[in-house]
């Protein structure tokens, strides 16, 4: 990476500067309860290091999307209870983002101390970068620490903007230790990968990993293709789909990759299908010509899984984003869980095994191999711009590193 990141900062000295962490702490939570925490854990790390150097620390994050209105529902607070509980460090919170109630509630951090404000969302001029709330937050410390990979796409006031805004006041703007370690993983490892690099790409819509997939295409050995988004493939091959989730105005795109990419794009050859997404619904397992009218394609087949799987043990380089189908639904989950577990035993052979946020991370969680894999992004919508071989907008506003 050509940014600075905190590992080039001299971070003793004074005890007291103040750093601003732009962390993305965007959480689900059902009725205030946070049901998954690994975004709060993957943050603190950089967070550690600036408080075990005794600096004061102000922690923005957005939740949700409120855009620009005060939401109760998407508060903060239980994130910060939560930090509160993993760190040694006291977390306040701070129920302001700007103005002087903010200034006045961080009067009292102290050294090695945390304070996250309310969400960054509850500021209209958060998501259309307003130069003025970015120079506002600038104001608060001394160093800028994006640390928000998965919103590291997103040219807002905190992410972008304040990079900006620091450096003009002659401070130093710095990648944090999540946003570093994933910009080596989605983008430097797969820059020159070990070859045989695979890609596995999975979801609904083509639509939306059209970058994904004309990006990888033209640098792997082979791109697997499963999820509802085969069956626009499918459609593209003149086979018949039935009554399964098919992308009529994707079926040229579906073509023209399927000549570009020949024999490295591996389509299923076998899929689950039932009449309805339950978990007591009759599921047949048939070839890909054999899919009936009235059914739905809703899983990768055993002949596929198997056929990914050879491919897969070969490999020595592997990207995954997206499921292999509905794998929510235990019936229709075995494909998804065992190519899970394909790309775990190639990382125990020593192959680098990347996955893309957002769904595949809760498939690896839910196969319980996340722990074997070499990196798990916390990113979605970021990570699929890497993969795509796009720019990271936040990250092109941080402090260039002189070498
Ligand atoms: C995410 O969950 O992907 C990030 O936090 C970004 O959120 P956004 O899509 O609302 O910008």
């Amino acid at each position: 990476m050509n940014k600075r990141s905190i590992s080039d900062v001299d971070l003793g000295g004074i005890p007291g500067r103040t750093a601003i962490v732009r962390a993305d702490l965007n959480v689900p939570l059902d009725g205030g309860e946070i049901t998954d925490d690994k975004r709060i854990r993957a943050s603190l790390s950089t967070l550690r290091i600036l408080t075990e150097a005794r600096w004061r620390v102000v922690l923005l994050s957005h939740l949700g999307r409120p855009r620009g209105e005060i939401d109760s529902t998407s508060s903060l607070k239980p994130v910060a209870d939560r930090l509160d509980e993993l760190l040694d460090p006291p977390v306040h919170f701070i129920a302001h983002t700007s103005g002087v109630e903010a200034v006045a509630g961080l009067e009292t951090l102290g050294a090695g101390e945390i304070a996250l404000l309310e969400n960054t969302r509850f500021e209209v001029g958060e998501m259309i970068n307003d130069p003025d709330l970015a120079g506002f937050w600038a104001t608060l410390g001394d160093l800028y620490v994006n640390d928000a990979f998965g919103s590291a796409h997103r040219a807002h006031a905190s992410t972008a903007g304040i990079a900006t805004a620091m450096r003009a006041k002659g401070g130093d703007a710095v990648a944090g230790l999540l946003m570093e370690k994933e910009i080596q993983f989605l983008d430097e490892a797969l820059d020159v990968p070990e070859k045989p690099f695979v890609a596995i790409v999975g979801g609904a819509k083509i639509s939306s990993k059209i970058g994904v997939l004309s990006g990888l295409l033209p640098r792997v050995d082979h791109l697997l293709i499963g999820g509802g988004m085969a069956n626009t493939f499918f459609t593209a091959l003149g086979l018949d789909t039935g009554d399964s989730l098919v992308e009529m105005d994707a079926v040229e795109l579906a073509r023209g990759l399927l000549e570009q990419g020949g024999e490295r794009l591996v389509l299923p050859v076998d899929c689950v299908v039932a009449e309805d997404v339950s978990e007591d619904a009759e599921r047949r397992f048939v070839g890909r010509t054999e899919v009936q009218p009235s059914d739905k394609i809703l899983d990768i087949g055993p002949r596929t899984r198997q056929v990914f799987t050879d491919i897969l043990a070969e490999a020595n380089t592997i990207v995954w984003n997206g499921p292999m189908g509905v794998f929510e639904v235990d019936a229709f989950a075995e494909g998804t869980v065992g190519i899970a577990h394909a790309v775990a035993e190639a990382c125990d052979r020593g192959a680098i095994g990347i996955l893309g946020g957002g769904d595949s991370a809760a498939a690896a969680e839910r196969a319980g191999v996340a722990d074997r894999l070499t990196h798990v992004s916390t990113g979605g919508g970021a990570s699929l711009e890497l993969l795509a071989g796009g720019d990271l907008p936040s990250v092109d506003e941080l402090s260039d590193r002189s070498y």
